[in-house]
């Protein structure tokens, strides 16, 4: 078996490479344009997996069909922040995002390869993701009240309603699931959509705007403020967490069980037993590091954020008996291991 991995340098593709390449023992190809400072720290571990890399760009058609031919494509490539629009990235988001996810549909239609696609809760517009029931516990905000449609206190599910607005990152990965949808049932070829909360895990290079927990984590570690920002400086916005090799055990199923697994979407995420604030996440970095931050309240919200989401996993559960292993508190101290093993490098990329 063969498997291509577009953004198969970032935190999620190479890491998925490494591990379903253990898992299926099959070939796997990288390809990369490595945008994303970090990316390029990837590539001798890529190497040391016997993974071939290739450096190339989703949005150029010639990139992609230089490629070998392959069983499965694992679309992974994307700019990722929901803030990229805001920071001036707009047309770069929506070219890598949209017409890149288009390219690899083209590219899958020609290889006869089935498409695992790595799409976002961010689908899920925010507006109406706001009108959650919350209130305000000790450490966290709770869902206290009626069920919305497509959630309640278990998460969000695959039938929480679409209209509404979402981001320009939302939005773009939106459209690329529609278009492999309409893609696959044109051409014949099977596809499998995965809208994931927050991925999580060594090898993730964490920024203000993506990777939160990481950059958590990594700020504690360099003894450097943090703000808590919205829903009144308090760090109670809730997320659920899932590790990245939980993702990739949950993949090895879904391509070994494309029987089940094929055109399906499913929501995948750590779900309500791995969700924390970012006050526990607080105590967590604390008690690893031994280092106290200072932490600044910024009580306005910023753009399209959301004080609370879990995904609802029930569906992906059912059809594939696949759960979340690894505990929030396992996944902080792997990730902390992991940067004392890469301190180095980990900050000649943030230089
Ligand atoms: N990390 C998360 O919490 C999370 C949550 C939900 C969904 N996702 C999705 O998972 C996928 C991977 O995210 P990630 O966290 O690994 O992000 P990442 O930024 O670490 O990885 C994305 C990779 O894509 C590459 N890339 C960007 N533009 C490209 C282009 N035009 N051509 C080729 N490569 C390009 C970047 O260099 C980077 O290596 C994305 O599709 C993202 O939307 C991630």
């Amino acid at each position: 078996m063969r498997l291509v991995i577009t953004g198969g340098a970032g935190f999620v593709g190479s890491s998925l490479a490494v591990r379903l390449r253990e898992a299926l023992g099959a070939e796997v190809v990288c390809l990369d344009n490595l945008k994303r400072r970090g990316s390029e720290l990837s590539l001798p571990r890529l190497k040391r997996h016997g993974i071939t890399f290739v450096h190339g760009d989703v949005r150029l058609w010639d990139d992609l069909a230089a490629l070998p031919p392959a069983d499965v494509l694992l679309e992974c490539s994307a700019e990722p922040s929901v803030l990229a629009g805001n920071q001036g990235q707009g047309r770069y988001l929506v070219d890598t995002n949209l017409v890149g996810a288009v390219n690899c549909c083209e590219w899958a239609r020609q290889a006869g390869a089935a498409v695992v696609f790595l799409s976002t809760s961010r689908v899920y517009p925010y507006d109406r993701l706001r009108q959650a029931p919350l209130i305000t516990g000790e450490t966290r905000l709770l869902w206290q009240g009626p069920n919305l449609p497509g959630a309640g206190p278990e998460g969000v599910s695959e039938d929480f309603p679409l209209p509404g607005r979402r981001s320009l990152y939302g939005a773009s990965k939106l459209a690329a699931e529609l278009l492999l949808v309409e893609y696959a049932d044109m051409y014949g070829f099977p596809y499998v959509i995965n809208r994931c909360g927050v991925i999580t895990g060594p090898w993730q290079f964490g920024k203000t705007d993506q990777g939160v927990f990481m950059y958590w984590l990594l700020q504690h570690y360099l003894r450097s403020p943090l703000q808590y920002i919205g829903y009144g400086g308090a760090g109670k916005q809730v997320r659920d967490l899932l590790h990245v090799d939980d993702l990739a055990e949950l993949l090895a199923r879904q391509i070994t069980r494309l029987d089940v697994a094929r055109h399906k979407t499913y929501n995948v995420g750590g779900g309500a037993t791995n969700s924390l604030s970012l006050l526990e996440a607080t105590d967590l970095c604390r008690s690893l590091t031994g280092h106290t931050v200072p932490i600044a309240p910024v009580p306005e919200e910023r753009w399209a954020d959301i004080p609370w989401y879990v995904s609802d996993c029930n569906r992906v559960e059912a059809d594939l008996g696949w759960q979340p292993q690894r505990t929030v508190p396992q996944t902080f101290t792997e990730m902390f291991d992991w940067i004392r093993e890469y301190r180095e490098q980990l900050l000649s990329s943030l230089r």
